[in-house]
């Protein structure tokens, strides 16, 4: 695919995004509270870097922050061949842990993800995502989410094509009319 940035269409504007993050933290904040005063939140590189950033800075509990950053391996993604780049540095045993994730597509990464972190035995898992793509049956549970999404190729907040476009401070798709 042929990258144009002129043909951006912005589908979440920064203030849509702001609201979207603050309903999410309202969520979040809303689940742990009765149970706890402390979590960790993991962050999984490279996308989920601003929402983490801007959803954390909302909840009102005390955040251990936490970092994983995971890829298939290239051209091989239906494979669900994964390599860890960087893994958590502290013990999630006994911890209630939140991942934070961009989107959700195939799910191939998270289900690793999730299933890697289990093994650690951390008291509650949940997980964040700023989108929920619709497009395959990913099956797996999302317990927060900012919005669904259409089959789009989305950029911005975060988001990357070809490692680039991140820094949109908002996020937009493709429109190749
Ligand atoms: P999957 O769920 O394992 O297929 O991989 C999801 C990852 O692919 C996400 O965490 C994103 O980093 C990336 N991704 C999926 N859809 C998009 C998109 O529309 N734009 C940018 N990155 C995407
Ligand atoms: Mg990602």
């Amino acid at each position: 695919m042929e990258f144009d940035p002129s043909k951006i269409k912005v589908l979440y504007s920064q203030k849509k995004l702001d609201e979207m993050v603050g309903r999410v933290a309202k969520q979040i904040e809303d689940y742990y509270k009765p149970m706890t005063n402390e979590i960790t939140a993991i962050c999984v590189l490279k996308g989920s870097i601003h929402f983490y950033s801007d959803l954390l800075k909302k909840i009102n509990l005390n955040v251990r922050y936490n970092f994983v950053h995971v890829s298939s391996y290239s051209g091989e993604a239906s494979t669900g061949k994964i390599k860890v780049k960087t893994w958590v540095d502290e013990s999630l045993f006994d911890q209630y842990v939140l991942v934070v994730e961009d989107i959700v597509d195939t799910g191939t990464t998270l289900r690793y993800i999730m299933n890697y972190i289990k093994k650690q035995k951390p008291k509650d898992l949940k997980l964040a995502t700023m989108f929920d793509k619709k497009a395959f049956d990913h099956k797996v549970e999302v317990n927060f989410a900012g919005a669904e999404l259409e089959n789009h190729f989305v950029v911005g907040y975060g988001l990357d094509y070809d490692q680039l476009y991140r820094n949109l401070p908002y996020v937009g798709y493709l429109d190749n009319e």
